[in-house]
């Protein structure tokens, strides 16, 4: 009994050790066809700067739209458009930074 405890609280805590983004935004994207780093250079080729990316797919995440989407046609009419996210404002600010800090290294490439 006591091992099984000892087994749910290590499993517990490495899971609450990944991120947000990590435990919400990339499970979710690995089956489709574009990359979430893809996506981050589409974003950043499109507004460029951190604040404007960031406040974009902020805004896309909470509003996900056809309309401001920055994916191609085909690409939405297979996947469709997502839904809202389901984080807090607070969760999806950190999520965005850590994304924007993981590719953002693409923004000096350029
Ligand atoms: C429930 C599944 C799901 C979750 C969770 C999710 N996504 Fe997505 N995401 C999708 C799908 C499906 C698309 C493609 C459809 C679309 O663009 O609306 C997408 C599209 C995107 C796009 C392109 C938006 C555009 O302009 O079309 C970005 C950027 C993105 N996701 C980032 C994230 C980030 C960052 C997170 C975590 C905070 C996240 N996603 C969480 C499913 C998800």
């Amino acid at each position: 009994m006591q091992k099984l405890l000892f087994i749910v609280v290590l499993f517990t805590a490495i899971l609450s050790a990944q991120n947000v983004y990590e435990r919400n935004c990339v499970p979710c994207h690995k089956d489709l066809s574009t990359s979430l780093q893809q996506m981050f250079k589409k974003y950043l080729l499109v507004y460029s700067g951190e604040q404007n990316v960031k406040a974009g797919i902020i805004h896309y995440l909470q509003y996900p739209n056809r309309s401001i989407s920055v994916m191609s046609k085909l690409f939405i009419e297979s996947f469709g458009i997502k839904k809202k996210t389901t984080l807090s404002p607070e969760e999806l600010n950190r999520a965005v930074d850590i994304y924007w800090e993981k590719f953002k290294v693409f923004n000096k490439l350029k």
